[in-house]
């Protein structure tokens, strides 16, 4: 049986991946960012998953305002680098698990989610900054990816609720896969910004960390609260933080098991324009 052992939480700003990419992590603006994952590099060394499951936000690299999916899982055997303007990053291609990704597809929809199935995307920052936090520069990614992409940037979005019980369903889907892999869910995104408007620049240090708070103690709580708080109180992408719901759903203590243990807990600010968190919740 196939189990989800942790959760990893993060931000995924663009900046950070430049700054990585171009040598710069040891700049003093820099540095403390990236002192925040030294424990989660050598966590994931120790841990080595065999598939994460990346749950993001596409940034109108790989869909557009012509089509856009609440819910898109990548089923296809491996993912190319988004051109997001100024290049595709100088990153590993994300090699997929299609064989997990169909069951998962296959599950979660008859849970009553309605997915989309997409067989080529490219994958964007959301997913690439994540990896390259938690892995940094590695000639290949240390194993799988299903990227699994949330609409965020399109209203209407989906709620909070929505999204932690898609988490509850993507857990059941995962235990019902007959070998024996150790699964990681990540969701990332977040924390408080604003990238335009008259609240450009907006960050709110106590908004977010009531809300790691809650994503830890009382997720149910937290995934009541509707998307229009999060847009006042985090800014217009701070409502990316939803997605942090749909891996917070997949831990075993949302289905009766133990509370997660928290093994690393981070919250700085600034980057660019936002505030960086980070948390990874480990299932007993
Ligand atoms: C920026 C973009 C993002 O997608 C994000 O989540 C944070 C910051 C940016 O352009 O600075
Ligand atoms: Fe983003």
């Amino acid at each position: 049986m196939a189990r989800i052992t942790a959760s990893v939480y993060t931000s995924h700003v663009p900046a950070i991946g430049a700054a990585l990419d171009a040598g710069k992590t040891h700049e003093p603006y820099w540095q403390p960012v990236f002192k925040g994952y030294e424990f989660s590099k050598r966590w994931m060394q120790e841990r080595k998953p065999d598939v994460i499951f990346l749950v993001y936000n596409d940034h109108a690299n790989a869909f557009s305002l012509e089509l856009i999916p609440t819910f898109a899982i990548g089923t296809a055997a491996e993912f190319a680098i988004a051109d997001e303007g100024w290049g595709p990053r100088p990153v590993p291609k994300v090699i997929g698990h299609p064989e997990l990704a169909a069951h998962i597809a296959q599950s979660v929809i008859q849970q009553d989610f309605d997915l989309t199935i997409v067989n080529r995307m490219d994958v964007d920052h959301g997913l690439t900054v994540p990896l390259s936090l938690m892995c940094g520069q590695p000639q290949a990614w240390p194993c799988p990816v299903i990227p699994f992409a949330v609409n965020v940037v399109q209203y209407p979005v989906p709620s909070g609720m929505r999204c932690l019980n898609l988490g509850k369903a993507i857990r059941n889907a995962v235990r019902s896969y007959d070998d024996d892999l150790n699964i990681q869910i990540w969701g990332t995104g977040g924390m408080s910004h604003q990238l335009q408007g008259p609240r450009a620049g907006l960050i709110n240090r106590e908004f977010d960390n009531a809300f790691l708070d809650r994503l830890i103690a009382d997720p149910e709580a937290q995934a009541a609260m509707p998307h229009i708080h999060y847009v006042r109180e985090a800014g217009s992408e701070g409502i990316e933080l939803v997605m942090w719901l749909i891996a917070r759903g997949a831990m075993a203590d949302l289905a009766g098991g133990p509370p997660p243990r928290v093994a690393h807990r981070f919250y700085h600010v600034p980057a660019s324009n936002t505030a960086v968190g980070h948390l990874i919740l480990e299932n007993e």
